[in-house]
């Protein structure tokens, strides 16, 4: 390959040496630094695939099935209380590529705005999608508690801002903000000229300190006018594989976003459609996920301060957010020591220099890996 086709490095690369290490441990690796889900996909789901398969020969709607969309206005009222009408729902192709490219659709509507704001600590997808749209990427400092420091922006950023990204709550510190502050967030960006774009992808795994399930809160609670949410069904029904998830909010946004992507043939496929829908529809198989992740994390809590770990993330999401009781160590040392001992974890840093001491573990490996997992860290020495 020509120097002149280097692509950026994927974040997740970056850990082919914790990699290796942590493969040689005898037993082999349990592998947490990636979130993708393990558990089973929802008979639901299932049985939608197999149904809406042979009706596949015609192409789908790129704005999303009218089923799809009414599924998807109903889980918002339900879930968060607001009510936003299918009209104002706009199917993508699982998240990722809605994050990565709505700052290059916006910006071909505004090109007097040039600057994205993201969390300092945040998914990397946030930032690239600033360099793909060839935008500034420009990171809002986080707090103590790794919540947004909107004071630390400078005026010139603030006005430049054409999106301001939160994530409600956090990958990768599972922080979640109450909802004053939420809405304190879009007023902010909104007095700025700012669209806001809330990705809430894990808004069904929130929890309160003890572990029991806490209410989500939403930035479209004020009102939709410039926010988007943006909702995937890869976390909620582990559905990562089928690639679907959708924006909603603002009605000319998203009708704006919608028409943009059929130019551009971003299409759902009709059985995956059908999937959707009908997880969307079901909330028992989101039950049965929260408490899984809720277990896996108090056991998990548990092991890892006894191997000198401290968790100072949030509540929320299935990811812990960890570094080194003793401050002695930064996320990528922290990194190499759990390696020696099979686990692969996330080095803060590839979520931003501001994570440099933290590492992320995600609780996306079955009960058995986990039970491994932790038996060889209690037998460590620390
Ligand atoms: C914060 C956040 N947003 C979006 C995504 C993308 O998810 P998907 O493309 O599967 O919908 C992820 C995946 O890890 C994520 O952590």
């Amino acid at each position: 390959m020509s120097d002149g086709f280097v692509p950026p490095t994927f974040p997740q690369d970056r850990l082919g040496e914790l990699r290796a290490v942590a493969a040689a441990v005898p037993g082999g690796s349990i592998d947490t630094s990636v979130g993708t889900p393990v558990d089973p996909v929802p008979e639901v789901a299932l049985e939608a695939l197999r149904a809406a398969a042979p009706g596949s020969a015609g192409y789908p709607p790129s704005i999303g099935t009218p089923a799809l969309r009414e599924a998807a206005s109903g889980w918002m009222e339900r879930r968060f209380g607001v009510r936003v009408p299918p009209e104002a729902v706009a199917a993508c192709v699982g998240t990722k590529e809605a994050v990565a490219s709505i700052p290059r659709l916006l910006s071909l509507r505004d090109p007097s705005r040039d600057t994205v704001l993201y969390p300092a600590v945040s998914y990397p997808t946030y930032e690239m999608g600033a360099v793909l749209a060839g935008l500034r990427a420009v990171p809002v400092p986080v707090d103590s508690r790794w919540r947004l420091d909107v004071t630390q922006v400078s005026a010139d950023d603030a006005d430049r801002a054409l999106v301001v990204w939160l994530n409600e709550p956090a990958n990768p510190t599972g922080a979640s903000t109450p909802a004053g502050q939420l809405a304190a967030l879009v007023d902010w960006a909104h007095a700025h000229g700012a669209i806001v774009a809330s990705d809430e992808c894990y808004a069904e795994f929130t929890y309160d300190a003890s572990g029991a399930p806490a209410p989500p809160v939403t930035a479209l609670a004020g009102g939709s006018e410039r926010v988007l949410a943006v909702h995937s069904l890869s976390k909620r029904s582990n559905l990562a594989g089928l690639r679907v998830g959708f924006a909603a909010g603002d009605p000319e946004l998203v009708g704006y976003l919608a028409e943009v992507r059929r130019h551009a043939g971003m299409i759902v496929p009709t059985p995956v459609q059908a999937a959707a829908t009908a997880v969307l529809d079901d909330d028992v198989h989101v039950d049965e996920q929260r408490e899984r992740y809720r277990r896996r994390r108090a056991a998990a809590l548990a092991a890892l301060e006894g191997f000198g770990l401290v968790h100072d993330g949030g509540t929320s999401t299935f990811y812990l957010w960890l570094r080194d009781a003793d401050d002695a160590s930064d996320g990528w040392a922290v990194g190499s020591r759990l390696a020696e001992h099979g686990l692969v974890v996330a080095p803060g840093e590839l979520y931003g220099p501001a994570g440099i001491d933290h590492v992320r573990l995600s609780l996306t490996v079955t009960d058995d890996e986990l039970t491994l997992a932790l038996g060889r860290l209690a037998s460590a020495p620390v």
